[in-house]
């Protein structure tokens, strides 16, 4: 079974970026670490990253039309992007959204918001790089 694991704008610079918030684990070594926790779980997974959000709407439409899982870390566009709740409200397999803090427990009250939330089988939030293993075994208990 094969699922999508999309993150987007920033999310690439992990390891670099707010370590003290993100950890130092690299996206490199975040795409190796969802690979492998798929394959233990008997999932075929793809990470992908970007920081355009066209492209992360193509990628989200592709999903619907092939019937792919996702596990969706929208970064910054969780939080305003009507888009991206338009693209997620065409998905026709579960979704996961994830966020490597917990943007609920932040003191900017922009990120309080999730235009995600609303299509999502479950939100994992706060648990770090680990967050993307909990979304994962998620999926797999999704028929
Ligand atoms: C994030 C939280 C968002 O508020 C922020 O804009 C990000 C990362 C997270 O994984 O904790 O870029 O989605």
């Amino acid at each position: 079974r094969k699922v999508l694991v999309l993150n987007g704008p920033n999310l690439g610079r992990l390891g670099r970026r707010q370590p003290e918030i993100y950890g130092t684990t690299t996206h490199a070594e975040l795409a190796h670490l969802c690979v492998t926790w798929g394959a233990d779980l008997g999932l075929e997974v793809e990470v992908r990253q970007t920081n355009h959000e066209g492209q992360l709407l193509d990628w989200l439409n592709e999903a619907a039309d092939d019937h792919t899982p996702v596990v969706l870390n929208a970064a910054a566009w969780t939080h305003y992007s009507w888009a991206i709740f338009d693209a997620c409200a065409q998905l026709t397999a579960p979704l996961v959204e994830v966020h490597i803090s917990d943007p609920t427990q932040r003191p900017e009250v922009f990120r309080h918001t999730s235009v995600v939330t609303p299509h999502a089988v479950e939100v994992v939030a706060g648990h770090g790089i680990d967050g993307y293993r909990l979304a994962l075994e998620r999926l797999c208990r999704t028929p």
